[in-house]
Parts: C-alpha cells; sequence; structure tokens
C-alpha cells in the first residue's frame, strides 16, 4: 500500500533540524539588526523641529535687534527673553529659578520681577533679591552668516554674546542647551 504523507511532513523531511536552527538563527539576527538599525536612526533624528522650544529658535538679524541696554523682548511660545546688554545678547530662561513661575519685565524699573515671590534680576538675568537661589537661566545662542550659514559667534555657555557688524547675520537661540544661572550667596 502506498504511503501518505502530507505537506507538513514533506516539510519536515526537506527541512533538518540543523537548517531550520539555522534559518532561526538567521532570522533573530536579522530582527535583532533591524531594530538596531531603526533605534540609531531615530536616536539621529532631531528630537525637536527647528522654531519650537526645544529646538533651535531664530529670533531675527542683527539690525533686528535691541539697542543695548533697552528693555527685552518677549518670545513667549519659545520660553525665553532676549536680552541685549553692554556686554551683547543673551537669552533669558522664562521661568523664574525659585518656583517655577513666569516672572515679568517691569518698564519702569528696568528689571525683571516675579510676581509670585518678588524674586528681582537684573537686564543680564543676574539676582537682585528675593528668595530665588540663583540668577535666571539661559540658553546657548550663536550668530550665523545668512548666505553661508557659517557660524560667526557663539555663547556655548549662556553668557552675553557681542553682537557683529554684519547687520544681516542671524542670531539663534538653542533652547534645547539651558545653562543654570549662578547661585548667589
Ligand atoms: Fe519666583 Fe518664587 S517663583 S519668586
Amino acid at each position: 500500500m502506498a504511503e501518505v504523507t502530507s505537506p507538513a511532513d514533506e516539510f519536515t523531511k526537506r527541512v533538518n533540524r540543523r537548517e531550520f536552527l539555522n534559518f532561526a538563527w538567521l532570522a533573530s539576527l536579522g530582527f535583532i539588526t533591524l531594530n538596531i538599525a531603526g533605534a540609531t536612526y531615530l536616536f539621529s533624528m532631531p528630537r525637536f523641529k527647528e522654531g519650537e522650544f526645544g529646538g533651535v529658535v531664530t529670533v531675527g538679524t542683527v539690525a533686528e535687534m535691541p539697542e543695548a541696554e533697552a528693555s527685552p523682548l518677549n518670545f513667549p511660545k519659545v520660553k525665553f527673553w532676549l536680552s541685549h546688554t553692554s556686554q551683547g545678547v543673551m537669552a533669558l530662561y522664562k521661568v523664574c529659578t525659585h518656583l517655577g513661575c513666569l516672572y515679568n519685565w517691569r518698564e519702569q524699573e528696568h528689571k525683571f520681577v516675579c510676581p509670585c515671590h518678588g524674586s528681582q534680576f537684573e537686564l543680564n538675568g543676574n539676582y537682585i533679591l528675593g528668595p530665588a537661589p540663583r540668577s535666571l537661566d539661559r540658553f546657548a545662542i550663536q550668530i550665523v552668516d545668512q548666505g553661508s550659514g557659517e557660524v560667526i559667534a557663539q555663547s556655548e555657555n549662556g553668557e552675553p554674546l557681542p553682537l557683529p557688524e554684519n547687520a544681516n547675520a542671524i542670531v539663534r537661540v538653542d533652547t534645547g542647551k539651558r545653562i543654570k544661572g549662578a547661585p548667589h550667596a
């Protein structure tokens, strides 16, 4: 009598145990490689889009910056004040270093004042008085040539950055790089 074999039996005959293990091992290896490649790709992408808080924000050209020691510019959507002191421009994080309230600019007194517990800060973010433990936090800032895209000057530590002669150069703030203000005595 003829032997009856199912398709599964045929497959079993063709693929012995060793071949099956080799195949499973290769499939696992491929799966892991794909996962690593996917994770590497995701990590290499910027987490924030340009222009949104957490990413790099273009604030305007050198010519559009306020005069030195004039009132700061408010950028509420990206959470900073742009100050131009006699030492240069700087971007101050809008959140008070005491308990996180949003402080305001007081035009008449020419300083920042927090409405919650009264901490005060100079135009450059330096602590004046109140319960805040340190000066205002600031963001890294850079100036880029509009034509070439080359970085002309930058302040990675949040210190004031003097404006260059090039009035068309672009001022950019990296809101992903926050530098803590100095604690006061
Ligand atoms: Fe600003 Fe307390 S949160 S002084």
